[in-house]
């Protein structure tokens, strides 16, 4: 019966044998059952391996992990890009919908697109949101947003562009994209960034680095043509996008950040 209590969808009729169509194929029935007597559709059952990562040790690896936006020239070896892939397999999706697919962009001419792109569209909203004719209308209806620092930024951009020819891909050698088909009704967003964030964590017992990089998510909602470039089908969403290698950094402090604020309800 613990397949039984475990189905988070109630699916299973042990008397008949049967499972209703409302399963959501998340395995637990396999993952709880000691006799092995569901089987996965690929037939085989891989027994958990245990795994000894106590508290402080995860405690002591995330707080090694940061954005890297320096990386070094040497390539990520294939077997090592697929077994970041491969272990996606593991990472949650809501209702077990698993709609995400990831392009993996190696190709250094790709990658220069990507960030060409990226960077004239990020420019382009930047010089918009800071002209003389929108400003008036941000201010009114967006007031939050920091008109001079946008504008400093924009400045700066364009002025670091001249001797950094991938101020949004930071150089690095592999480019992962999550999409996944537009839905109004589904959560392909959180999916995308349980997946990406998993992988940042994976990627670094590798010794890997990596960054978000939400300009490239932006960059994709705006122009199809990158999108088409990248061969993202058309009824997809970049949801988010992540640049990885093996970084030149090293830290040696733990982040001056805050926890967050607590409320109890
Ligand atoms: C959703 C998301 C989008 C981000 N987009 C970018 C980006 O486009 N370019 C970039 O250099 N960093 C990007 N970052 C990295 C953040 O700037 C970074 O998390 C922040 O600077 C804190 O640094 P840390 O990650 O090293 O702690 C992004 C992070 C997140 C979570």
């Amino acid at each position: 019966m613990k397949c039984v209590t475990d189905c988070p969808s109630g699916a299973i009729d042990i008397k008949t044998g049967t499972i209703a169509s409302t399963c959501i194929h998340c395995g637990h029935c396999i993952a709880i059952c000691p006799e092995s007597t569901i089987l996965p559709d690929t037939g085989v059952i891989h027994p958990l391996e245990a795994s000894n990562i106590n508290s402080d040790d995860f405690r002591r690896f995330t707080a090694e992990l940061r954005s890297h936006r320096r990386y070094s020239k040497k390539e990520i070896p294939q077997e090592i890009v697929d077994a970041l892939i491969e272990n996606m397999k593991h990472y949650g999706s809501a209702s077990n919908a698993r709609p995400i697919q990831i392009t993996v962009v190696k190709s250094p001419e790709k990658i220069q697109q990507l960030n060409d792109v990226s960077a004239s569209t990020l420019l382009k909203s930047l010089q918009l949101i800071a002209s003389p004719l929108i400003a008036p209308f941000i201010k009114l209806f967006a007031p939050s947003i920091d008109l001079k620092s946008l504008s400093t930024y924009k400045d700066s951009f364009i002025q670091k562009q001249k001797t950094n020819k991938s101020l949004i891909c930071h150089h690095a050698p592999v480019v992962l994209l999550f999409h996944g088909p537009v839905s109004k009704f589904g959560m392909g967003e959180a999916d995308a960034y349980i997946w990406a964030t998993n992988t940042t964590l994976y990627a670094k017992t590798f010794g890997l680095g990596s960054c978000f990089i939400g300009f490239i998510v932006k960059a994709m909602e705006r122009n199809k043509d990158l999108k088409a470039a990248m061969k993202i089908p058309k009824n997809h969403k970049v949801y988010a996008s992540l640049v990885l290698g093996y970084p030149k950094a090293e830290y040696v402090n733990e982040t001056s950040r805050e926890s967050p604020e607590v409320n109890l309800v």
